[in-house]
């Protein structure tokens, strides 16, 4: 299993935060947000990440991570999404690097405060197909909303004005290598991009979708009040992470260990 990290995009809905900064740079208490979707792979036992960004400050990703020294890894991947046409888009720049493999993806903006280890064990159990993870929200109309019946997913939405649940889908997506087959059908949606949703309705329509709820909190961060939530959120009950002590004591990429 591969993890790929989606740090593209502009961040438009954050200006001006974003005007001379990378959306996954900016601070969500004591550390850059982009720490949050490497630390729940890392704990889910995965050690082979790519991110992919883009935009003007695609270098800065390299001299915060490095290899991933932070995260206990011994190497971190990079590509470049050129523009932003999308979830789906900046996914399929991860076909070579998942070279056959199935891949766990993690949106830049989305921070849990659990693991999600058991759910990617039942993944690789499930041999094909999908599983997205799902979170109950109170405004499920900003998301893509899953309808279930029972053990089933019967149908999925972008951003719908009237949801037909109050199951948001949150931006953790297990994958089989037939993604990227996917990912090449797929057209442009009204909002210009390839649409993660649309991919998932694939697997849908396969009938080879399965879905978990996720366990504790589970917050995006890329709206003011969302990032203000994250913030909140990680402040109070902490995500999972390597304690800011500890890194603190590790030398940066830029530095030699002594
Ligand atoms: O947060 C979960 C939601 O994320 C899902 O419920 C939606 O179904 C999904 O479409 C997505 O919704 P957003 O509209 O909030 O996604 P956003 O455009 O903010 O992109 C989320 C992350 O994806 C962003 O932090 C970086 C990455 N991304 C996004 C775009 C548009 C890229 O890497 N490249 C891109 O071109």
């Amino acid at each position: 299993m591969r993890g790929v990290v989606l740090a593209g995009g502009t961040g438009s809905r954050l200006n001006p935060l974003t005007r001379v900064t990378n959306k996954h740079l900016l601070p969500v208490y004591d550390k850059p947000m982009v720490y949050y979707p490497i630390q729940t792979l890392v704990n889910a036992g995965i050690q082979e990440i790519l991110l992919v960004t883009g935009g003007k400050n695609a270098g800065e990703f390299l001299r915060l991570l490095g290899n991933g020294r932070d995260f206990g890894l011994k190497h971190i991947n990079y590509t470049y999404q050129d523009g932003e046409g999308g979830i789906a888009e900046a996914l399929g720049l991860a076909e070579h690097f998942a070279d056959g493999e199935p891949v766990c993806v993690v949106l830049g903006d989305n921070i849990i405060e659990n693991n999600v280890r058991k759910a990617v064990e039942n993944f690789k159990k499930q041999s094909h197909g999908a599983k997205i993870l799902l979170k109950e929200v109170e405004d499920a109309e900003r998301f893509g909303v899953a309808e279930v019946r029972g053990d089933r997913v019967v149908s999925i939405e972008e951003k719908p004005r009237k949801p037909k649940s109050n199951y948001a889908v949150i931006g953790i997506y297990l994958y089989d290598s037939t993604v990227f087959q996917k990912i090449r059908r797929l057209r442009p949606s009204g909002r210009g991009e390839l649409e993660i949703t649309d991919v998932n309705n694939f697997y849908l329509e396969e009938g080879n979708l399965t879905y978990e709820i996720l366990d504790g909190w589970w917050t995006d961060a890329g709206t003011f009040d969302s990032l203000l939530r994250a913030n909140n959120l990680v402040a109070e009950t902490g995500a999972n992470m390597i304690p800011t002590e500890e890194l603190a004591g590790r030398p940066t990429s830029g530095e030699v260990a002594r």
